[in-house]
């Protein structure tokens, strides 16, 4: 047996984690939640995260309060001005930090019809192969798992690539947030949990 080999460690994963430790390219992220409520719950996550994780990564927050319906006439060099800067910002990152409230079993509208903007031309769009955090809010005790389930299956259409991570489902919003930040810490571990397996993802592809 080769010296330092370990079974229990894969060491090409090894090998790779430890040239990315060295890494000191800036991370940007960009952030959407769907939200357009002034005092949002889901707009409190990430803002959260954007503090934690200041410093490792740059994590600005997208408005989608001008991006129009989606209209299939639009597409291309038609696109409305606000669809193209909001592809451009998309293209230009590193990586998307999705946190949506569950609005009706699924996804809110203003999300989906950003994604469906993003997503075109199929398979070829900025969200191919785009490393992706997903995250999902309920006031409810027991809600966010179906808009969770549902931002997977639409990003996996889209080629997207889902990080990793244990399921983030933030319940009973009103009770873990206060003055606009999440301060419950299991729900905080949780949502930092599939920030730094987005991290990974993107320096590990960036190594690739
Ligand atoms: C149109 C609508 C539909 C909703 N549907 C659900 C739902 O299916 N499940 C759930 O847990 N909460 C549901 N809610 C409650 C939202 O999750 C809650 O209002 C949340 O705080 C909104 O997110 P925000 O704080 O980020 O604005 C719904 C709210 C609205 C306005």
């Amino acid at each position: 047996m080769a010296s330092g080999f370990r079974y229990d460690e894969p060491p090409s994963l090894l090998i790779r984690e430890q040239a990315l430790t060295s890494d000191t390219m800036p991370v940007r992220l960009l952030g959407m939640s769907g939200s357009l409520r002034t005092g949002s719950y889901s707009n409190a996550v990430l803002e959260t995260l954007r503090e934690k994780f200041a410093g490792r990564a740059d994590l600005a927050i997208y408005d989608l309060r001008a991006i129009p319906l989606y209209d299939q006439d639009f597409e291309g060099d038609k696109r409305p001005d606000p669809v193209k800067a909001l592809l451009s910002a998309i293209a230009a990152s590193d990586g998307l930090v999705l946190c949506a409230p569950e609005f009706n079993h699924s996804i809110p509208g203003v999300l989906k019809n950003a994604l469906d903007w993003a997503s075109r031309p199929a398979f070829s769009s900025v969200m191919a192969y785009k490393p992706v955090a997903i995250m999902a809010t309920s006031r409810g005790p027991l809600g966010g798992a179906r808009c969770l389930e549902h931002m997977r299956v639409a990003l996996e259409s889209m080629l997207s690539r889902i990080a990793l991570a244990r399921e983030v489902t933030i319940t009973s919003t009103a009770e873990k947030i206060r003055d606009g930040r999440l301060v419950d810490e299991t729900s905080l571990g949780f949502a930092c949990g599939a920030l730094e397996a987005l991290l990974r993802e993107i320096r590990v592809w960036r190594t690739a």
